[in-house]
């Protein structure tokens, strides 16, 4: 009989990474089978398992129950002196795999809520204990781990092993919504951790000098990530000690720019190719914008800054001495469109993908957002995917992204304002003009389709033998246009395939 060798198997069930529970039928099969499987399913683990909710009790139970297999037990540990026995339900033998091994990732999420489901009396000082025990066991087992999510105020820096831990780790986001994590737990981890690629900070909300060391002592940082200012950024439910109350104080955003955070991104920006600045980006200096050459991917997300009151003219400056010839994705919220007109320009014809929510609007909204589609279109051959805002008065415009845009797979387009319907004359480009590389299509609440329209549009396609197109409307509730009829419309062309 035909065997398949390991290697081939482990292509084969790679491929069924997403799928734990096929994966988990691989597992019964045999024991080579088994040896295979087990690791890609301890990598779902490591991934799936942010949000434990989105599985059902029973399997995180079984979960959890495999892994208090794994924590010292003896009489002389921590466990047994503090009265809490665990594993819950223990296994008559040793377990077959070294499990722990198998996690790459640690996420607070699973280990918070083995905590929660296993201990279950209000005694903090318990979860603690077995909080620490959990830690104490990854640092010890988990040495495979590359990503590590930090939360909690632990002083992790000092337990047995934490030394070769945190030096191998390559991703870390740790969350500074503690005070004591910024100035007590950052000034060891910058001892012990050096090699981060991937680096993510959430509630960012002081220009603290121990967290511009940690980023500094990063040698080869290539991707930054920072929640500006005092945003509620959460990672699950929410918990209800984290409001502290320290709201921004708007009108003192721009005095308060981080200066120090500013110069060491400053310093890092020419081998970072990755950075995500969110929800205040105007908190840092700019200037790092022209040293950014090797930036494939900016995310500057204005969300929170959207009222403040911006010289945006110092972004225009930095922007023209900058330049970004390996820039692939793009996305902003609440920029002026000149910005953005600015930094796509600056591109080096590569771009891929283009996210641009929400522009801010300033004297003459659609002679810039005229311009930025201009720029989009001379600027990015090659685009796969673009969201975009068109004004209205600018709907001839989008031929040109169609006709320069050859590769456009996907298109979500919003429009401000509504006028008596727009969106028709919308779909009557798309359906002429788009190529056929196009096979998304949604759009936001303001586009006003006519029944008429719609139809024209659907019957066009169904003529065409294209892929059958994808159409959304993502906001069937709220968007006044959208009545029954549409949707039966909607309906009845996605029964007959000519769209999904
Ligand atoms: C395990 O099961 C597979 C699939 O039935 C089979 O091809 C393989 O020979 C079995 N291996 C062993 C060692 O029994
Ligand atoms: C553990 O349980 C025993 C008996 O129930 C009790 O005497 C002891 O005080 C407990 N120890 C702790 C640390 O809770
Ligand atoms: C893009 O389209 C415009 C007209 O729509 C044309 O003038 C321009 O040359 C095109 N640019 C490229 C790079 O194809
Ligand atoms: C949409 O267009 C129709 C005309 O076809 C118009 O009667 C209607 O008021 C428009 N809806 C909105 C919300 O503007």
């Amino acid at each position: 009989m035909v065997q398949l060798v390991p290697d081939v198997l482990l292509l084969i069930f790679a491929e069924l990474q997403n799928y734990p529970s096929s994966l988990y039928s691989c597992i019964l099969v045999n024991s080579s089978w088994c040896c295979v499987a087990v690791p890609i399913l301890w990598k779902f683990i490591s991934y799936g398992y942010d949000a434990p909710s989105d599985h059902k009790l029973e399997s995180r139970e079984k979960l959890y129950n495999v892994i208090a297999h794994f924590l010292p037990n003896g009489p002389k540990d921590p466990l047994s002196k503090n009265n809490i026995s665990l594993p819950l339900n223990k296994f008559p033998r040793k377990p077959m795999f070294e499990y722990m091994k198998y996690f790459t990732r640690i996420h607070p999420g699973w280990i918070r809520d083995m905590i929660q489901l296993s201990i279950n009396e209000g005694s903090t000082h318990k979860k603690n204990v077995l909080e620490s025990e959990i830690y104490k066991l990854i640092f010890n087992k988990c040495n495979n781990v590359k990503h590590f999510y930090w939360i909690t105020t632990e002083k992790l820096c000092s337990y047995p092993n934490a030394k070769p831990f945190f030096s191998s780790l390559q991703s870390l986001v740790i969350s500074l919504e503690f005070n004591t994590l910024t100035s007590q737990i950052l000034p060891e981890l910058s001892n012990i951790c050096h090699n981060i690629i991937n680096l993510e900070i959430c509630y960012c909300k002081e220009d603290s000098s121990d967290l511009v060391t940690f980023i500094d002592m990063q040698h080869n940082l290539q991707s930054l990530c920072l929640h500006l200012g005092d945003e509620n950024f959460e990672i699950e439910e929410n918990d209800d000690e984290n409001d502290d109350g320290n709201a921004v104080d708007w009108n003192n955003i721009e005095e308060k720019q981080y200066t120090l955070l500013s110069d060491v991104i400053l310093k890092k920006a020419d081998k970072l190719k990755q950075i995500t600045l969110t929800p205040i980006i105007t908190l840092i200096d700019p200037e790092f914008l022209s040293s950014s050459v090797n930036i494939q991917n900016l995310e500057l997300n204005n969300d929170d800054g959207m009222y403040m009151d911006i010289d945006w003219r110092k972004w225009g400056k930095c922007l023209d001495k900058a330049s970004f010839p390996h820039l692939k994705y793009f996305g902003t919220t609440f920029l002026p469109s000149n910005i953005e007109s600015l930094i796509i320009e600056k591109s080096g014809g590569n771009v891929l993908e283009i996210d641009i929510r929400y522009p801010l609007e300033f004297h003459d909204y659609p002679a810039e957002n005229v311009k930025l589609i201009r720029t989009i279109y001379n600027n990015c051959p090659k685009l796969r995917k673009l969201t975009l805002n068109i004004d209205p008065k600018n709907l001839r415009e989008v031929s040109g992204i169609f006709s320069n845009c050859t590769q456009l797979e996907k298109l979500h387009l919003t429009t401000k304002n509504y006028i008596i319907p727009n969106g028709d004359e919308l779909l009557k480009i798309i359906s002429n003009e788009s190529p056929a590389t196009l096979r998304e299509f949604s759009f936001g609440d303001n586009w006003n389709f006519s029944l008429k329209g719609l139809e024209s549009f659907f019957i066009y396609w169904k003529c065409q033998e294209k892929f059958p197109i994808k159409f959304t409307n993502y906001y069937d509730e709220m968007i006044y246009s959208w009545t029954d009829d549409h949707k039966k419309l909607v309906e009845r062309y996605r029964q007959d395939g000519t769209i999904r």
